[in-house]
């Protein structure tokens, strides 16, 4: 991680925890995370429990009032507003948090989410002061196949592209490797900063160097308290995007480990 850079750790939630569970976990971690957010100005956490959870862990954290540490969505419609039944609209949300995940492979998996759908989302959160956290990477096979470049180019330019030039610094990318998601099967710290340190200079050449220094970058794929160290050390990764390990203590750890080493 660039030292100009704060590094970022988000925990999704996925569909995990209710209003109720999510009270008792967030009351859990909460605390813990504000002490040792307390004592760095070089992390920012976000906790992205499921949509129905969101205020309910809102008011926990209005409690605790922890500096950089946010709440965020896993998904949102682009529309403003209207007869979209069971979505929901960027403003409902920002009422609620300031970030949201966009394109996780689950969505575009299961949900029928393209390039082109993650591309207007962006573009929406953005005009509604959310913070996007775009999600893109490759699968097992074009892993294998060594199609990973073509297949994040083709991600970047569709799901990025058309972004207000005033807006561009505020993304969130997060590189995903679908083969790591939930697999216990990490990528290499240095296999990721690869793709990572890809994307930003992809970047550049769409939004300029200046935006591509500033863009934070995420790795994500069975991210652990064992593991976040080797990532946080590369140059170009700038925190993990925290699926199984969200939902557990070990996530104050990964939290803690990473303010340890930025400091
Ligand atoms: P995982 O999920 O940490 O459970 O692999 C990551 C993600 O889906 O964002």
């Amino acid at each position: 991680m660039r030292v100009s850079r704060s590094a970022i750790i988000a925990g999704n939630w996925k569909m995990h925890y209710g209003p109720a569970k999510a009270v008792s976990f967030a009351s859990d971690i909460v605390p813990q995370l504000a002490r040792i957010l307390r004592h760095t100005v070089h992390v920012q956490c976000i906790l992205c429990p499921p949509a129905i959870s969101l205020s309910a862990v809102r008011a926990v954290l209005d409690v605790e009032q922890a500096p950089r540490l946010d709440l965020g969505a896993q998904n949102m419609y682009f529309e403003e507003q209207g007869a979209f039944t069971g979505e929901l609209a960027p403003a409902m949300l920002h009422e609620l948090c300031n970030t949201v995940i966009l394109g996780h492979s689950e969505r575009r998996m299961y949900f029928g989410e393209t390039d082109e759908s993650v591309n207007k989302k962006t573009q929406a959160a953005l005009k509604h002061h959310l913070r996007p956290i775009v999600c893109i990477g490759e699968n097992e096979q074009q892993h294998e196949a060594g199609q990973t470049k073509t297949i994040i180019q083709a991600q970047v330019k569709g799901s990025l592209s058309y972004l207000p030039a005033s807006q561009v610094k505020n993304v969130v990318i997060a590189y995903e490797p679908i083969w790591a998601i939930g697999t216990g099967k990490a990528a290499t710290a240095e296999g990721a900063q690869r793709v990572i340190q890809l994307i930003r200079e992809l970047y550049a050449h769409l939004y300029g160097t200046e935006a591509a220094a500033a863009l934070h970058i995420l790795y994500g794929g069975s991210v652990t308290s064992a593991n976040i160290d080797e990532f946080i050390a590369q140059p170009d990764i700038d925190g993990a995007l925290v699926g199984g390990a969200s939902i557990k203590a070990d996530f104050v750890e990964i939290v803690h480990k990473t303010a340890k080493l930025v400091k």
